[in-house]
């Protein structure tokens, strides 16, 4: 199979790749792109460190191809900046060796993308095929939970402020 060209958008940047249309998007972000937070875990789909965001929904980019993210918005862990979410991780001390952890981000962060007040029960779900070895996923469903009670605080003050 010959290279051919991908247009995406990366963490709000327009991004040119030349690869096999068969490449998975991961290799893209971390080989061509130089976005090393997204981490290679099983390859297979099945543990969920690879994830990123395209188009609003967490997917595994270690198998998805790059023939089908052509044209999609695609946000990575680089691309967050600094959010309740990565602070109420840090604060409920979430991470141990770290590596499942920018996976489980950035699925927490397409949840809550689409359900700003989740139920512990719903991030479970929503975390449940992150898997973590170090057995910090408890710690991270509260952080979760801890980050979307910020975030609503913060718009209840906001809205408050605003009817003023
Ligand atoms: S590395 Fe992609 S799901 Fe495990
Ligand atoms: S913190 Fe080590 S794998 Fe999750």
């Amino acid at each position: 199979m010959s290279d051919e060209t991908f247009r995406l958008l990366v963490n709000g940047a327009e991004v040119t790749v030349e690869a096999d249309r068969d490449t998975p998007l991961l290799y893209a972000l971390r080989n061509q792109l130089g976005l090393k937070g997204t981490r290679f875990g099983c390859g297979l789909g099945l543990c969920g460190s690879c994830n990123v965001v395209v188009d609003g929904r967490a997917v595994h980019s270690c198998d998805t191809p790059l023939w089908s993210v052509e044209g999609k918005e695609v946000v990575t862990v680089e691309g967050l900046g600094d959010t309740p979410l990565q602070r109420a991780m840090i604060d409920e001390q979430a991470a141990q060796c770290g590596y499942c952890v920018s996976g489980v981000v950035m699925t927490a962060t397409a949840l809550l993308a689409r359900n700003s007040s989740p139920s512990e029960t719903e991030v479970r779900q929503a975390l449940d095929d992150n898997l973590c070895r170090c057995g910090a996923h408890n710690r991270m469903v509260r952080a979760v939970v801890k980050a979307a009670r910020i975030e609503a605080a913060r718009t209840e003050a906001a809205q408050t402020e605003a009817a003023r």
